[in-house]
């Protein structure tokens, strides 16, 4: 698993490597200190040798500035180093995430996609600049020191031989502790980005329901909990303190009792025991660092393992080796196609569909909310592969084709339309990015958006805000349609697009389809039956199911899920 993340580090690798290496000489600087203020005591002050006061005065400033400067730098290419590994890491998880397929996007929430992206990947940077810095320097420190003591005086150092296993288990126990809670504050970040996301998204049906205090309330909740577990686990942290100046006190004044007996006993010098209160210092800290690190290690594996899910995710729709980058004509065929959402055969969202439309055919759709239209037409772009059974487009199956070339060629206009910021023309060229003017103006004459972007006084400049907030659904729709069009299609799929038009522009639409299009397979989701009246066939679906499949004519005497709606629909207008 951080084999994998590290991957990422690629062009960082150098400022990886120098930061230990400076952390290496910023701890050689800080151990030599205590030693060079001993001998300035000891051979300095005590003697009254000015000399020998001022030559290791400036050794010590030269050491306090190289041990400065040391820091400095590696503080410098920690940070570089720790930057640029999270870019590599944002940049490999956009670009893994662009290739998922619907099925890979289902799988995790958007909101989960947004955290891993965003947090986490913060985490897992936080902990790889800890590590890189500090899990280096403190075992250095903590040996060097211990070190330092077992030179000065043997004896003093065996207090740390039983003080520092005695702090080092009591850190493991905090440590034990702590740990769920930090895990539980994780995943709470995931349900509090949910809320924000749903409230945000969602904000004009918030308020036009009136529900914001209950939106509040919920957010609230969420936010309470992260309060509750943090301050928690904060809590327990801060004890470390407390152990941490108990053993430092109870080593000083074990070091002063032995120090004072062995400087009268002529084996300690004054000097040597100041500095053995600061390697005390170093010892001690050094430790508190580990635990700390292995805190932050710890708080960063539930990011990590969720940085690595999202980068080890197949894309399940991938180009295959035999690739058709041209698809030559608008044929539709089914054949035994079986399609769930789940791997459960046992939940089918469409059963053992057969189907032959010819190209250029125009045909209708049409079954209750849920009885899988959608997702028949979704298998046509490979937006997902059937479970069972073969899709065939223009008389290849679509998993022989290159995706885009398939893509281009089935061009879908959804319900929920989503337009991106920018200018009309901006968003039309998705379709065709070479689209001229003229080509624009006739798909959007074609999709009746002409006259209301007439009405805007820069016309095709006309600037949509981010959510396309500025326009209405309608307005929308065709402006979807338009874009849909310019793809310049073999099939062309209104998965219920036209419903936010009024009926006069939903029949013009397929009017001038009809005409000026013969060519391109039409297929058109409807909830209202007089959008299908005048398609060649119609499909009615029910329960994932084809059950007729006839012209609209015929399906009036031999459906009975067709005439009921008809009738239904035709009774409330009258
Ligand atoms: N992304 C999805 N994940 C899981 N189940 C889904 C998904 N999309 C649709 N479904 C389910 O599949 C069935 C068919 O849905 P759909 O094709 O969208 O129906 P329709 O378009 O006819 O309203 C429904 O039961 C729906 O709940
Ligand atoms: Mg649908």
């Amino acid at each position: 698993m951080i084999k994998k993340i590290l991957k990422s580090v690629r062009e960082y690798k150098k400022e990886s490597i120098l930061t230990p290496v400076f952390m290496l000489g910023e701890v050689l600087m800080e151990v030599l200190i205590p030693i060079l203020m001993a001998k300035l005591l000891d051979n300095g002050i005590e003697t009254g040798d000015l000399n020998n006061i001022i030559t290791i005065g400036i050794l010590l400033v030269i050491c306090a500035l190289f041990s400065l400067c040391f820091g400095m730098i590696a503080g410098r290419f920690a940070s570089i180093a720790s930057n640029g590994f999270a870019k590599n890491l944002r940049h490999d998880l956009y670009y893994k995430v662009q290739d998922y397929s619907f099925k890979n996007i289902d799988k995790y929430s958007t909101s989960s996609i947004i955290t891993r992206l965003t947090t986490d990947v913060t985490n897992v940077q936080n902990s790889y600049q800890m590590i890189i810095r500090i899990a280096v320097r403190a075992p250095l420190m903590f040996i060097f020191s211990l070190l330092m003591v077992f030179i000065i005086n043997k004896k003093i150092s065996l207090i740390f031989f039983i003080v520092v296993p005695i702090v080092f288990a009591l850190l493991i126990i905090i440590v034990r502790i702590v740990h769920p809670y930090f895990e539980k504050v994780f995943k709470t970040y995931d349900e509090l980005n949910n809320v924000v996301k749903e409230n945000v998204g969602g904000i004009r049906v918030v308020k036009s329901y009136v529900r914001e205090e209950h939106e509040i309330e919920k957010f609230d909740i969420v936010s309470e909990k992260i309060y509750k577990l943090f301050t928690k686990a904060e809590k327990i942290v801060a004890s470390n303190s407390a152990i941490m100046d108990f053993a430092l006190y109870f080593s000083v004044i074990l070091i002063c009792y032995i120090g004072a007996k062995s400087i009268v006993a002529g084996n300690l010098t004054t000097g040597q025991l100041a500095s053995l209160f600061t390697y005390s210092m170093g010892i001690l800290s050094s430790l508190m660092m580990l635990s700390m690190i292995y805190v932050m290690i710890i708080i960063s594996l539930p990011s990590m393992k969720r940085v690595v899910e999202l980068l080890d995710e197949e894309p399940d729709i991938k180009d295959s080796d035999c690739v058709f980058d041209h698809v030559p004509n608008g044929d539709i065929e089914f054949k035994n196609v079986d399609f769930s959402y789940s791997d459960d055969e046992s939940k089918l969202a469409l059963d053992n569909i057969n189907l032959n439309i010819k190209s250029g055919e125009t045909i209708g759709i049409i079954g209750a909310t849920g009885s899988g239209k959608s997702t028949l037409v979704n298998l046509l772009p490979r937006l997902y592969d059937p479970m069972k059974g073969e899709v065939l487009v223009g008389g290849i199956n679509v998993k022989d084709y290159r995706l885009y070339a398939l893509r281009d060629a089935v061009s879908m206009v959804l319900q929920k339309n989503v337009l991106f910021s920018g200018t009309i023309r901006d968003n039309l060229k998705w379709g065709d990015a070479k689209a001229t003017d003229e080509e624009i103006m006739v798909a959007c004459n074609l999709a009746c958006a002409t006259e209301f972007i007439s009405k805007f006084e820069n016309g095709l400049d006309y600037y949509i805000e981010q959510g396309a907030t500025n326009v209405s659904g309608g307005q929308k729709q065709r402006l979807a349609i338009a874009r849909a069009l310019l793809k310049k299609p073999k099939i062309i799929i209104f998965d219920d697009s036209t419903s936010a038009c009024d009926t006069m522009t939903d029949a013009k639409i397929r009017n001038n389809l009809k005409e000026f299009m013969p060519e391109v397979t039409k297929i058109v989701i409807a909830q209202r039956i007089s959008s299908v009246e005048d398609a060649d066939r119609v499909i009615v679906i029910d329960e994932g199911k084809i059950v007729d499949f006839d012209t609209p004519k015929n399906l009036m005497k031999t459906s009975k899920i067709y005439r009921e709606i008809n009738d239904s629909q035709k009774k409330g207008v009258k």
